[in-house]
């Protein structure tokens, strides 16, 4: 099957309405994501970056602007688009190849059995098809989330803060297993996180935003030759780019006058 995944975001807005009030939580968001681009998008808590995803995925209703996604406006929720949150909404009732399946028209077909087998195989998950959520570990519960996610070949995998809850080394582990993932299915990846190193291990281009409204700020392009070291120069160069964008490069706290 064709995997597309051209993203194409013109002139986006979105406001939420309540009974006496009107929040701009989107303004004039413009962004093309080409087929097999992984993309970051990094903001402070509140600035739209959930509400991008939904809207994205379909999930969310009612803005202004265009979302295309391969040529094509979105209507509604769609098989095309994979999604993983931070926690991984897998259901405790169910071991993890019925999760996985979950997505599928007819998870019993030949055809969904191996395509269940294939992505747990995918993210390192063959062995653990009888398990159940709770006898997995939270890198183990994600990487059936982002298989669940695959298994219906989107064009375009939406991930909100995949590994927020993982702990520090789980998550550099998971970077790489992310990064083995995109390139094995080269699909387009666009991922919400705060970790501006995360962002720049795994991203080709990381996008800045700001809030009140939520706008994007800047995008920042990451050349970097892959797997990336986090101690290198040019990557240390590039988080500090990064940083200055929230101002949190060091400045001199004191002046002196002697
Ligand atoms: N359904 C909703 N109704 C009203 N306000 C909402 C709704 N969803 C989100 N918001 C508001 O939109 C803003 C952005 O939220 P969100 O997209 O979750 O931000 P982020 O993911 O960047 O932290 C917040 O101020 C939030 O309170
Ligand atoms: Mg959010």
């Amino acid at each position: 099957m064709e995997r597309l995944g051209t993203l194409e975001v013109k002139n986006l807005s979105k406001k939420f309405r309540s009974r006496n009030d009107e929040l701009t939580v989107l303004n004039d968001i413009n962004l093309t994501v080409q087929p097999g681009e992984f993309i970051s998008i990094i903001g402070s808590s509140g600035c739209g970056k959930t509400t991008f995803l939904r809207l994205v995925v379909g999930l969310e209703k009612g803005y202004e602007g265009e979302i295309l996604l391969d040529g094509q406006r979105l209507n509604g929720p769609s098989l095309k688009r994979g999604v993983v949150f931070q926690d991984h909404r897998l259901l405790p009732w169910l071991s993890i190849e019925k999760n996985v399946g979950m997505g599928l028209k007819d998870a019993k077909s030949d055809e969904s059995r191996k395509a269940i087998q294939e992505h747990l195989e995918l993210v390192g998950l063959k062995g653990f098809e009888k398990h159940y959520p709770h006898q997995l570990s939270g890198g183990m519960s994600q990487r059936a989330a982002i298989a669940r996610a695959l298994v219906n070949r989107p064009g375009i995998l939406l991930l909100d803060e995949p590994l927020g809850a993982l702990d520090a080394l789980t998550r550099m582990y998971m970077h790489q297993e992310l990064e083995r993932i995109w390139k094995q299915e080269k699909i387009t990846m666009i991922m919400i996180t705060h970790d501006v190193d995360e962002a720049i291990v795994l991203s080709d281009k990381i996008v800045v935003m700001s809030s009140r409204p939520g706008t994007i700020k800047k995008i920042i392009p990451v050349p970097l030759a892959r797997p990336r070291d986090r101690a290198s120069y040019d990557f240390v160069k590039i988080k500090e780019e990064v940083l200055e964008e929230f101002q949190l490069h060091t400045e001199h706290p004191f002046t002196y006058t002697i």
